[in-house]
């Protein structure tokens, strides 16, 4: 086997009340990876189509997850001659900056790929902990939260970062996401910045009820319990300024039956769950409806949960 195409998902972070532990997995929109074995040490980025390539390598993310599987491969087999690098192309459906998983889609996919490429040699846990290392570069935080559900599809829970110990969450079979993707950019570094590093206990007691019940509404596919659930206390009151509309899009859409939502990630885009497609589909209309007189370009998507994650499409011989 000498390459790889790969699909790897756009990814939806936070949930609401889960900050940095709670993530889903889009089916649309999905970035495109081409993953080459070379008899040439390293690794070549050939072309990005979608985005620009970084000059210095070190801050491509799709590069330093590679490099960290690459690391850890030549470690383990030190004793083997045979040289080791990849080649590599990515068609970037997932604008960067856009707050639905664009760097993890990079990462996960790369280490993904290169994984099937040498045999399988590493689990999916060292996989998401090789894209974490593409997601510090990207935010300045190992993140995993879009990691994960890229990597293992579905709704991911990270239990604990030091040790990691991350699980999947049931999926309920009739939940469907919106999201609006506003065509500004607003860095995870940033909208991370911005965050109280202290938070009041009320407010904390608030949201971890918030998330002990989604992941129970979760389980027991009770939308309704999902929809109380969707409550952030403590990050969206504070990114909630970045987003022009942020606050009529949710109030608009649970109108018609949304179940909820709030920012992806870090934002811009935002994200409301529903209970199936119809619904789902008339909460995409509304975020066209509220940001079409705003002046600012944007996308929606609407799309089923991506139970798989990362998928080999083909192989190169
Ligand atoms: N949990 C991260 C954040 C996700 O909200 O900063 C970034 O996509």
């Amino acid at each position: 086997m000498n390459g790889i195409k790969i699909l790897s998902p756009a990814t939806v972070a936070n949930l609401g009340c889960g900050f940095d532990i709670l993530g889903l997995s889009l089916q649309f929109p999905f970035d495109e990876i081409f993953l080459y074995k070379s008899n040439y040490p390293g690794i070549r980025m050939n072309r990005i189509y979608g985005s620009t390539l970084p000059p210095n390598p070190n801050k491509n993310v799709a590069f330093v997850a590679l490099q960290a599987l690459l690391n850890k491969y030549n470690k383990n087999n030190k004793q083997n001659e045979q040289i080791i690098g990849f080649e590599l192309e990515l068609i970037k459906n997932i604008h960067p900056g856009s707050g639905i998983g664009s760097s993890a889609a990079s990462a996960a996919g790369v280490v993904f790929g290169a994984n099937i490429l040498l045999g399988n040699p590493f689990n999916t846990m060292q996989l998401i902990r090789f894209a974490m290392e593409g997601e510090r570069v990207a935010s300045g935080t190992a993140h995993a939260d879009n990691v994960s559900p890229a990597l293992l599809g579905g709704i991911t829970l990270v239990r604990s970062y030091q040790p990691l110990d991350i699980t999947k969450l049931h999926c309920p079979r009739e939940l469907w996401v919106s999201i609006i993707h506003p065509k500004i950019e607003i860095k995870t570094s940033d909208a991370r910045t911005i965050l109280k590093q202290k938070i009041l206990m009320t407010d904390a007691i608030r949201q971890w009820g918030n998330i002990g019940a989604l992941v129970a509404g979760l389980y027991q596919e009770n939308y309704e319990l999902i929809s109380r659930s969707l409550e952030d206390f403590i990050v969206e009151p504070i990114r909630a300024i970045l987003i022009p509309a942020f606050y009529e899009l949710k109030i608009r859409c649970k109108e018609i039956g949304a179940l909820g939502g709030g920012i992806s990630g870090s934002g811009p885009s935002v994200f409301m769950l529903s209970k199936g497609n119809s619904t789902a589909k008339k909460v995409t209309e509304m975020m066209n409806r509220v940001y079409d007189p705003l002046r600012i370009d944007y996308q929606t998507y609407t799309s089923p949960i991506n139970k798989k994650g990362v998928q080999c499409i083909k192989i190169i011989q």
